[in-house]
């Protein structure tokens, strides 16, 4: 690439921007690794970049409509020796079609073939000039690790199992390695990624299973797993989280919708009444578990008293947290073809009456953690000055610790002594 870089035998240089779901932020680390091991350093500055890399998101029109608007931004500014590349969900979607409507753009690489990536990587570099193995990666004290790829179950809203392929399990032997090398280079946390992550089998072993395995790690501290469906969170599962210590109690169930008959539309294959007993199930065997969700509003043919079925499941179930959208129409999918689409005001309307129920219900479980012991896992430090450490409890939700030293990665036990909105402020039991 740069010839002067080249002569002076300097480091090339990535700078990585990424769009979209943990699974994307795990592909991203995954390519970063790759980069470090043919001799690349990550640019703090998009400026300072060899290779810029925009891995972007589908799910909705608006995450595509924002990685075009980056890629026309970073294609603007680019300069000669600098190449940009689009890879992930939209860049499969799209392909080539990219490259037309921003031609700066200098290769696209789809989501199905990021897993192969590692072999390819050398031809797209195309650069004699790769270096050994150097520095060490770090890939920090909580690290995602992807189990299964692809999607089968083609929930009608839905356009990841068009741009991320069919459902495929990684061998379990293959991702007890994979871990024990994360944790080996400082990893104390590890999340396992799937869209349908408890629906994973690999030969007779299932996602029991395969936790069971993990779980034997020596140094790794705590596992957590994202995303599961209602219709595969079996009573093994629910048994295996509550019995497992380095398990977080945490699970994020997303419920879609709290009407039957939506539900049924979406193509999502359960019930209301089945979630409902699910979420009895976990609190059953774990009382103070963390459950959070998804939810769409307007999906087609929504009614009132369809969007009212789901505050008032909002309301039941009390959600640590939800992440709210709006349905946005998805081409290719089964909803695109439904005639009776919500009107945009009425979708905006509902989805703000949903955000300012449910952020009051975040408010008073923040509140109600006041005086109690939780487990902090410390993963960076604040402000150097007040040497004040950030972690995370079991649940995902913030805490903040005052602490000295070099901290990072370990457990410590906190009373909570306060909540202000979304953040947990604790002291370190001695
Ligand atoms: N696999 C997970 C599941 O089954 O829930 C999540 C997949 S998706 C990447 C993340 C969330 O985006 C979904 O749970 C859903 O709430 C939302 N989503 C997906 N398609 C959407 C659409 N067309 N419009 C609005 N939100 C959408
Ligand atoms: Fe999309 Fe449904 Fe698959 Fe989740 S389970 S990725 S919502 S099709
Ligand atoms: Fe994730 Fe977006 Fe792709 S949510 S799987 S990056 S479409």
């Amino acid at each position: 690439m740069n010839k002067k870089e080249k002569q002076n035998n300097l480091k090339l240089s990535y700078y990585f921007e990424t769009f979209g779901c943990q699974m994307n932020v795990a592909d991203s680390d995954m390519l970063a690794q790759q980069l470090t091991g043919r001799g690349y350093v990550r640019a703090e500055k998009v400026r300072q970049a060899d290779l810029i890399i925009v891995n972007t998101c589908s799910v909705r029109e608006r995450a595509e409509s924002r990685a075009k608007a980056r890629l026309e931004e970073y294609g603007n500014i680019k300069k000669a020796h600098q190449r940009l590349w689009v890879i992930g969900c939209m860049a499969q979607r799209l392909g080539e079609e990219l490259k037309a409507e921003i031609p700066k753009i200098d290769l696209v690489i789809g989501a199905e073939e990021i897993e192969h990536l590692p072999k390819k990587l050398d031809t797209y570099l195309a650069r004699s000039e790769a270096g050994p193995v150097m520095g060490e990666y770090s890939s920090g004290i909580s690290t995602f690790l992807p189990v299964m790829r692809g999607c089968d179950n083609f929930c009608y809203y839905c356009i990841v199992p068009y741009v991320r392929g069919r459902e495929h399990s990684l061998p379990a032997t293959d991702l007890l390695d994979q871990a024990k090398k994360l944790v080996d280079q400082g990893a104390s946390e590890i999340t396992l990624l799937g869209q349908n992550v408890n629906s994973y089998q690999d030969d007779s072993r299932d996602f029991s299973d395969l936790i069971d395995l993990l779980h034997e790690i020596k140094g790794l501290k705590r596992i957590r797993f994202t995303t599961s469906h209602p219709k595969d969170l079996s009573d093994k599962l629910i048994e295996t989280i509550a019995s497992l210590p380095k398990v977080c109690k945490h699970i994020h169930l997303p419920v879609q919708s709290g009407s039957a008959q939506i539900l049924e539309r979406m193509n999502r294959k359960y019930t209301r009444n089945h979630y409902l007993r699910r979420i009895e199930a976990i609190r059953r065997e774990m009382p103070n578990a963390d459950i959070t969700t998804d939810v769409m509003v307007g999906f087609p043919g929504e009614s009132e008293e369809d969007f009212k079925k789901t505050l008032s499941l909002f309301k039941e179930v009390r959600f640590t947290a939800a992440f709210m959208f709006a349905f946005s129409v998805r081409p290719k999918t089964k909803s695109a073809e439904m005639s009776d689409q919500v009107p945009e005001e009425i979708k905006l309307n509902r989805l703000k009456a949903l955000i300012a129920m449910q952020t009051q219900i975040t408010k008073q479980c923040y509140k109600e953690m006041v005086g109690q012991t939780v487990e902090v896992l410390l993963t960076h430090q604040q402000d150097r000055r007040t040497q004040g450490w950030v972690g995370q409890d079991y649940g995902c939700k913030r805490v903040l610790l005052k602490k000295t030293g070099d901290l990072g990665g370990s457990i410590v036990f906190a009373t909570i002594k306060e909540s202000t909105g979304m953040t947990l402020i604790g002291e370190e039991m001695v």
